[in-house]
């Protein structure tokens, strides 16, 4: 078991600064974080798993105290192997709180000993998401300070190319 261990998981498609400054913060208190690329979340993803985990990877490049992984099945099975007690997750308003609520109770329910803690995203970031940002940038929109700059020219690589 691992105090000072910390999972930030998510879908990361692609990375936000949104996830960025969850990142960081967490970076702060914990002594190692792993931020967990889901390689499956129920979702339709634009970027593959190594896609996602890349750019994930070049964003947090600046924090020597973040490592990268990929993980398949259950959350809380992989948070195990990793030996780690707490999951990281942001919460952007009262809309992500139903469904971040019940992950954590199921999370809970099938890992009691493992915690999940909240951290409310910075003021600037709470409206963004990254489907939004997915499909202003498909139909034109400026969202060039909304993700790190080896994110928006994924999105041109994956649209105009
Ligand atoms: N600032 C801005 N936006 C944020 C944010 C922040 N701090 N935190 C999250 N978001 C946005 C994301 O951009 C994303 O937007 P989208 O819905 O438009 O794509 C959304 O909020 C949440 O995405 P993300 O943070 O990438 O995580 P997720 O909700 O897709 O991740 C898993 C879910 C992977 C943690 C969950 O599905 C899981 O654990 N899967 C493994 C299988 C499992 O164990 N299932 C049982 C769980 S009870």
């Amino acid at each position: 078991m691992h105090r000072h261990l910390a999972v930030y998981p998510g879908s990361f498609d692609p990375i936000t600064c949104g996830h960025l400054d969850i990142a960081r913060r967490a970076a702060n208190i914990f002594e190692h974080l792993i931020v967990a690329v889901a390689e499956h979340s129920g979702k339709n993803m634009l970027f593959s798993t190594d896609e996602r985990a890349e750019l994930v990877r070049a964003s947090v490049a600046d924090l020597p105290n973040v490592e990268i992984r990929t993980f398949s099945g259950l959350l809380t099975d992989f948070v195990r192997q990793t030996g780690a007690r707490v999951i990281i997750r942001g919460l952007r308003a009262v809309s992500d709180f139903e469904y971040e609520f019940s992950m954590s109770l199921m999370n809970s329910h099938l890992a009691p000993e493992i915690e999940t803690m909240f951290l409310p995203t910075s003021e600037g970031y709470s409206f963004i998401s990254s489907s939004m940002i997915k499909e202003v940038y498909r139909l034109g929109g400026d969202v060039g300070d909304t993700i790190p700059p080896c994110v928006l020219q994924a999105l041109a690589g994956k649209y105009h190319s």
